[in-house]
């Protein structure tokens, strides 16, 4: 992990919704793997604090992150422009491959939102001899990215696009004659979204990994503010940035 000072390259649209930012980051790009995120100070002044943001996309000396505008740092990251600098550490977190290896015949990435953020990587960096079907689930069409990912099948709650219900209720629909096999889920995405999966994939007998997204201070491990509670294990609490940001849905408590 290291702290950069970086040029934006471009900041474009991807839908309605979600912005790209690109960056001339190589020493984040060559380290980085699929699941991990960058924490980035918006801004010298306010807010002080750095906001974390999945990497999309690792290329060479390039480093992408997709998002929202949510409030202070994301609105003032949609207003920065090509060659104003950032400041950015990463690569942070665990990473979705950590969690590949095992016994099951396809992987079932299952995006909620901007939870989207990490798979384009994912599904680059895939394994080749593994087979694996991507669900996209949104509020509405705007907020459904499907640049870089492989033929998606795409859930809105509102019906503008696809599926008419959540992502959650489309894989319950088509993995129930078994057509996948024995799946293992890999989730990025809104609390409530993941534990309707790690509940449908408890009920199946699958495995289901889960990127979470809790609120983060220092993003390294100092501070304590990113703290989930274990089902079992050596502590009560784990660190999501230091020890996630991906665990295993049965041996973390998602409220
Ligand atoms: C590991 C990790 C990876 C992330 N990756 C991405 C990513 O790739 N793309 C992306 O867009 N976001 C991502 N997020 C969330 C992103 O960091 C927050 O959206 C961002 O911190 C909001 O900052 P802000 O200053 O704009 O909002 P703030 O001004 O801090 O918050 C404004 C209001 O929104 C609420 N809020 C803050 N964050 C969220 C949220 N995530 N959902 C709903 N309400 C929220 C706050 O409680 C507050 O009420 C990630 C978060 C984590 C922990
Ligand atoms: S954000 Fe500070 S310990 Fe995780």
């Amino acid at each position: 992990m290291t702290q950069n000072i970086v040029p934006i390259i471009s900041l474009r649209r991807l839908t309605a919704e979600v912005h790209e930012l690109t960056m001339a980051a190589p020493h984040i790009a060559r380290d980085a793997r699929p699941g991990q995120f960058v924490n980035i100070r918006v801004d010298d002044h306010y807010p002080l604090l750095r906001r974390p943001f999945s990497i999309f996309a690792a290329d060479g000396e390039r480093l992408s992150v997709v998002f929202t505008v949510i409030g202070t740092g994301t609105r003032a990251l949609a207003a920065k422009r090509p060659g104003e600098t950032l400041d950015v550490v990463g690569p942070c977190g665990n990473d979705f491959l950590a969690f590949e290896p095992g016994e099951y015949d396809t992987a079932v990435f299952v995006a909620g939102g901007i939870g989207v953020a990490p798979f384009p990587f994912l599904t680059r960096s895939f394994p080749a001899n593994r087979p694996f079907v991507t669900y996209v689930g949104g509020r509405n069409s705007g907020l459904i990215v499907t640049e870089g990912l492989h033929e998606p099948h795409i859930a809105t709650d509102d019906g503008s696009l696809g599926f008419h219900g959540t992502v959650v209720d489309l894989i319950r629909n088509e993995t129930a004659d078994g057509r996948f096999g024995k799946v293992r889920y890999f989730t990025c995405g809104p609390t409530r979204m993941m534990k309707a999966l790690a509940d449908h994939a408890r009920s199946e007998g699958s495995a289901c990994y889960a990127s979470l997204e809790t609120d983060m201070a220092c993003g390294v491990g100092l501070c304590q503010g990113c703290n989930v509670e274990r089902k079992d294990g050596p502590s009560k609490y784990a660190l999501v940035c230091k020890e996630g940001t991906i665990f295993d849905t049965e041996q973390v408590v998602l409220r």
